[in-house]
């Protein structure tokens, strides 16, 4: 059903909408030691990963983020710590809060996000679809509203 809804936004980045963000419930292999969690392209998220990036360090107060990406689909996990996200498909948003290491947020192309209130000593693991390039970032929130009307 995730890989299908993904097939579907690929044609239609422009009217994505927040509500095709969802949080994912990934397994916990539970141990006396210390738990662990798998993901599995294709079998827990929706997209084959190409690249790792993890936040950190984010002093009290900071906000990250503050774009949208034209075709990037991340899955976005508190590793450590907690923090919100704040989606916007430029119609709606909504704040999800991230604090569990088993749980992530897939966040579509096309979508604003603010990344605020960050934990002490929190840990924002992405896992994302594509490489790292700057010509796929929307920064200018105005560029952004134009691109989803336009
Ligand atoms: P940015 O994506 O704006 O960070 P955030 O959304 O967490 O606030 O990236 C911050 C800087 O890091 C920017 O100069 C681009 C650079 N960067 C890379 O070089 N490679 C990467 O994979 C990422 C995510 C960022």
């Amino acid at each position: 059903m995730k890989v299908i809804t993904s097939v579907i936004l690929k044609g239609m980045k422009k009217i994505s909408s927040i509500y095709n963000c969802n949080v994912i419930g990934l397994q916990k292999i539970f141990n006396r030691a210390g738990n662990l969690t798998p993901v599995q392209c294709n079998l827990n998220i929706p997209f084959d990963i190409k690249r790792v990036y993890y936040l950190y360090d984010v002093p009290g107060g900071e906000i990250r983020g503050g774009h949208a990406h034209y075709e990037l689909e991340q899955l976005i996990v508190a590793a450590s710590g907690s923090f919100d996200v704040v989606i916007d498909d430029g119609i709606n948003k909504r704040t999800i809060n991230l604090n569990r290491p088993n749980f992530g947020l897939y966040v579509t192309p096309g979508i604003w996000r603010d990344l605020v209130n960050f934990s002490s000593g929190a840990v924002l693991l992405v896992l994302a679809s594509m490489p790292y390039s700057e010509l796929d970032y929307i920064r200018n929130y105005d560029d952004f509203l134009n691109y989803k009307n336009g």
